[in-house]
């Protein structure tokens, strides 16, 4: 399949996400959200041609009915591909009606994601200056000098995403003692883990801290195509996570480089914008049709690409043409 053809795939999934999640906006319902969108995601991919297997789903195939681990995805007649879906990075900001919810679909050749049912993972995300300059496992002061050097800048120029929560109150106390900036999110750590990556519009120059596992793998693949730095660890919250990861032959800990995190220098991703962000326009509806934003960072193509589309939500008579009576009108 031809690359562009196999990205537009992915934006077709993360468009019809977004379209069918962004009518649930402010409506309070978060399930409600992921449902739409799971839905319409698993759609899209049905028809592609491509040979998927989730990875980074919903979860077990017994708790959620579509886009589980394991699941196979597109019409086989495709490349090989390990897919992971976020189909709302930001459902409780999307249910809220608050800014920067995405849809997201990232994927490389198969086998090259990693896999894990840990829920969380320590991050730290740089763009391609911090590729052999920092450490995951050095503090993050000296993380914070040591990209400062390579970027040419001073400490107190940088700025370091942080998702907020309690576990994450260490590292923000140790980047304000080194005088960088602190930038706090709420929640959707994709996005802010891209920001880091693409750097001619980055707006922070580090992600650091604790989120989803399953968000560190999408991470990963942005990461990979855009050629910035990223290493893992997983986090246990308590004994049933630590748990999962010796079932799994893994060590709490562990450090992950981007090779474990992602193992091939090909990767895609894909996003578009459900709510208004700073990365990504959320979606607009109008009569009979809806606008949505997206962006492709793909090493297949070596692009980034942010794609503007009039959807026409019109339906459809048997010939495919919107909007038309299928047959002649009688007055
Ligand atoms: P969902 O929209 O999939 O719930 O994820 C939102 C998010 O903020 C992620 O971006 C982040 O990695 C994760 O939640 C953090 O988890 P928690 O809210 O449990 O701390």
């Amino acid at each position: 399949m031809e690359t562009h053809a196999l990205e537009y795939a992915f934006v077709r999934g993360t468009e019809a996400a977004a379209i069918a999640a962004g009518r649930l906006v402010g409506l309070g319902d978060k399930n409600a959200v992921d449902g739409a969108a799971v839905e319409a995601m698993r759609t899209a991919l049905a028809s592609a041609d491509l040979s998927g297997v989730v990875v980074i789903g919903e979860g077990e195939k017994d708790e959620a009915p579509m886009l589980y681990h394991g699941e196979e995805v597109g019409n086989g007649k495709g490349p090989s591909l390990d897919i992971a879906v976020d189909p709302i990075d930001g459902t409780t900001l999307a249910s809220k009606g608050g800014p920067g919810a995405i849809a997201v679909i990232a994927a490389a050749p198969r086998g090259a994601l990693f896999r894990t049912r840990v829920p969380y993972m320590e991050k730290l995300v740089t763009g391609p200056a911090g590729r052999g300059v920092v450490s995951i496992d050095v503090p993050l002061e000296e993380n914070l000098r040591a990209l400062a050097r390579a970027k040419g800048r001073e400490v107190a120029d940088l700025t370091v995403a942080l998702l907020e929560r309690p576990r994450n109150e260490d590292l923000m106390r140790a980047v304000r003692a080194v005088g960088a900036r602190v930038r706090v999110f709420g929640d959707g750590d994709v996005a802010n883990a891209v920001y880091a990556v693409l750097e001619d519009r980055a707006r922070v120059d580090m992600l650091a801290g604790i989120g989803g596992a399953p968000e560190g793998v999408i991470a990963a693949c942005a990461t990979r195509a855009l050629g910035g730095e990223m290493q893992g660890r997983l986090w246990a919250r308590d004994e049933r996570d630590e748990e999962i990861a010796r079932g799994e032959g893994l060590r709490i800990g562990r450090t992950l480089t981007l090779d474990d995190l992602c193992a091939s220098e090909l990767a895609i991703f894909t996003a578009t914008g459900v709510t208004d962000g700073e990365f990504l326009d959320g979606v607009r509806y109008r009569r009979g049709s809806a606008f949505t934003q997206s962006i492709i960072i793909s090493s297949y193509s070596h692009v980034i690409r942010t794609i503007d589309a009039r959807h026409d939500l019109r339906p459809r008579n048997a010939t495919g043409v919107p909007g038309a009576s299928s047959a002649p009108r009688h007055h």
